[in-house]
């Protein structure tokens, strides 16, 4: 599936398929607003906004926010959320491997799970250091699945992966973000530019499904790994994995827990450019 429509047709499920809850996003956004010392005039950037689950909150707290989104219907999604569009929120449809903005235009840059999907890293990385004002901060973060949902989509892979042999195409979004962290080597590109650099914990917190709701998401397709394989396979992968779920677990309605975290890398902008 093209990366550039495979947004726009799960932005009506993408909220349901996530765990960051609002009041969760909420404690996540303070914890934010207090890392970068924030005044009422700072001003955020999420390149990738998606429906907004990150910075709703700091909009509702009268921050400046801009977000960017190569899928209209995620920012529709985020609209709606809102009723509308505040004045002190911004919405761009654009892809972000160029940030349409002047050189030093924000305080904060926010990516979250969202540097796995541009096609050039180095280029969106001097994207975000030429729009952060001097002593501005980068915050790279992620929530990722927390174990017992990786569990349970490993064995979905397991499964469908019988299915994959005959069809060689992958699907764009079915890296981790942890994998994408590693591949651009974030931490050192950045420290070549004079970035200070830390690893914050933002919020730790229990994630409770049954095995039928997470079923669900994976009938509807909702995630990149699920677009490996046509759908008439799709659909025979699907039935076996809902059998394997009834003997694996013992009911559909069985409920797994456990623990997500909310994990943010921040970067400082130096004070003066650096040469690279
Ligand atoms: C995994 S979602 C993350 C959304 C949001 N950041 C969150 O944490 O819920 C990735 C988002 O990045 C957007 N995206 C992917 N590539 C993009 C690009 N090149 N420019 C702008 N947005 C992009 C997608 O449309 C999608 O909304």
């Amino acid at each position: 599936m093209n990366k550039n429509n495979y947004y726009d047709k799960i932005s009506q499920i993408y909220d349901q398929t996530r765990w960051l809850t609002e009041s969760v996003a909420a404690e996540v956004a303070d914890f934010m607003i207090k890392l970068v010392s924030a005044t009422p005039k700072t001003s955020f950037l999420e390149p990738g906004v998606g429906t907004g689950l990150n910075v709703i909150p700091l909009v509702k707290r009268g921050y400046s926010v801009t977000g960017i989104d190569i899928s209209e219907q995620m920012l529709n999604q985020f609209r709606q959320k809102l009723n509308g569009t505040p004045e002190n929120l911004t919405l761009v449809h654009a892809d972000a491997s160029q940030l349409p903005f002047e050189n030093g235009s924000f305080d904060v840059v926010l990516t979250v799970h969202m540097l796995h999907t541009v096609s050039d890293r180095q280029i969106f990385l001097n994207e975000i250091d030429r729009v952060l004002k001097p002593k501005g901060f980068f915050l790279n973060c992620q929530w990722i699945t927390p174990p017992a949902r990786r569990e349970f989509e490993a064995h979905f892979r397991a499964i469908q992966s019988k299915y994959e042999s005959k069809h060689s195409n992958s699907a764009p979004e079915s890296k981790s973000p942890v994998h994408a962290i590693e591949e651009v080597d974030l931490e050192q590109y950045l420290r070549t530019k004079g970035y200070q650099s830390n690893y914050f914990i933002a919020k730790e917190w229990k994630v409770s499904n049954t095995i039928a709701e997470l079923l669900d998401f994976y009938k509807s397709r909702a995630y990149g790994l699920c677009w490996q394989v046509p759908q008439e396979d799709y659909n025979k992968a699907i039935a076996e994995f809902e059998q394997f779920c009834t003997n694996h677990y013992g009911s559909l309605e069985k409920v797994i827990s456990s623990v997500a975290k909310f994990e943010i890398w921040a970067y400082r902008h130096p004070t003066s450019p650096s040469n690279s």
